[in-house]
């Protein structure tokens, strides 16, 4: 055990994964859980096991943080608020970027360097090449502790602000959010008409990925403000054909609860006098405009 020490608080599937990930690299790594059972497993691997989540914070200077939500954060870290002097916290807990923004200055004010983290994984993809990490506060406590860090996943920093690893975090989330909740639309769909859905399943995946050069294209149309040129299926069509999603669903007797905002947002802006441009101009329905903010470059996947 020759790495420097780690403690990690929370050891639900993700905090498990992330705590043998430190384990099999070398570190001495100090787990805590409220219900202390959940730790037995990572004992035996050779963990240091904390009566108490002050023993752990006690035990290393960093303190990675992965609990079920910030309520549970808080209630675990606020007792410890002076333990936290001198330490860097990771807090990989999924929460909002304003939620981020106010515990690190929590942080801050007890002494501590604070990262906010964005685990874009599923336990058992942690530690290997298909996890990516996306942080945000502190930049010497990610270059410090950065070696730990890239042991989950490729470990990407975006810049000081604590609220931008979060807000990474939930728009990739709502992109397989959206994504997820048509395949459940198209399983119950066909279900409906006695098809199994592992029969459409391959059809599904395929159609998926020859669709998924949508992301780069929205995008560029997007940040443009130009939802026409070159579009291949105007919106008034799509909205037309949209309808036969909702009537099919109703037919079928499935609920179209899943699916049917989009197609109120797209009744309404070819009621708009939107019909001959693209999907992506629905952006324009939904605020938030843009704000000029320069774009973050060090991004997984891009390459400038
Ligand atoms: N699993 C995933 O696929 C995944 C992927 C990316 C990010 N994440 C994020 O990682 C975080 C942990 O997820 P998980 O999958 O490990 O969840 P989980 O298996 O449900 O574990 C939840 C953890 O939070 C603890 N906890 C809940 N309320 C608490 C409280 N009031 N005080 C102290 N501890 C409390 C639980 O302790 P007990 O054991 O005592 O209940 C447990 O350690 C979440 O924020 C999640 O969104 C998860």
């Amino acid at each position: 055990m020759s790495e420097s020490p780690v403690t990690v608080l929370g050891l639900g599937d993700m905090g498990t994964a992330l705590a043998r990930a430190l384990l099999r690299a070398g570190h001495r790594t100090t787990v805590w859980n409220r219900t202390a059972a959940k730790a037995e497993a990572l004992a035996a691997e050779g963990a240091l096991t904390a009566a108490t989540a002050g023993e752990a914070v006690a035990a290393s200077p960093l303190v990675v943080v992965c609990l079920l939500d910030y309520d549970s954060v808080r209630q675990v870290l606020t007792p410890l608020a002076d333990a936290l002097s001198g330490k860097a916290v990771v807090n990989l807990t999924n929460g909002t970027p304003r939620q981020a923004r106010e515990l690190a200055a929590w942080a801050a004010g007890h002494g501590a360097r604070y990262l906010d983290g964005g685990i874009m994984a599923v336990p058992p993809m942690i530690g290997t090449p298909a996890a990516f990490l996306l942080y945000s506060g502190s930049p010497t406590a990610f270059a410090d502790h950065r070696a730990a860090l890239d042991l989950f996943g490729e470990s990407h920093h975006l810049g000081e602000d604590p609220g931008r690893a979060p807000l990474y975090d939930i728009a990739l989330l709502s992109a397989m959010y959206g994504m997820f909740s048509g395949v459940l639309h198209a399983y119950a769909l066909v279900r409906s008409d006695g098809v199994a859905a592992a029969d459409v399943a391959p059809l599904v995946g395929r159609w998926l990925t020859a669709m998924s050069g949508a992301v780069d294209g929205y995008a560029r149309q997007i940040d443009s403000g130009d939802h026409a040129t070159g579009v291949a299926s105007n919106l008034a069509m799509q909205s037309a054909a949209y309808r036969n999603f909702t009537s099919s669903a109703r037919d079928q007797g499935i609920s179209p609860e899943l699916i049917a905002p989009i197609g109120h947002l797209m009744a309404r802006r070819v009621a708009d006098g939107h019909g001959h441009e693209g999907l992506s101009g629905l952006v324009e329905l939904l605020g938030g405009g843009w704000p000029g903010a320069s774009p973050v470059t060090n991004v997984p996947g891009q390459h400038n």
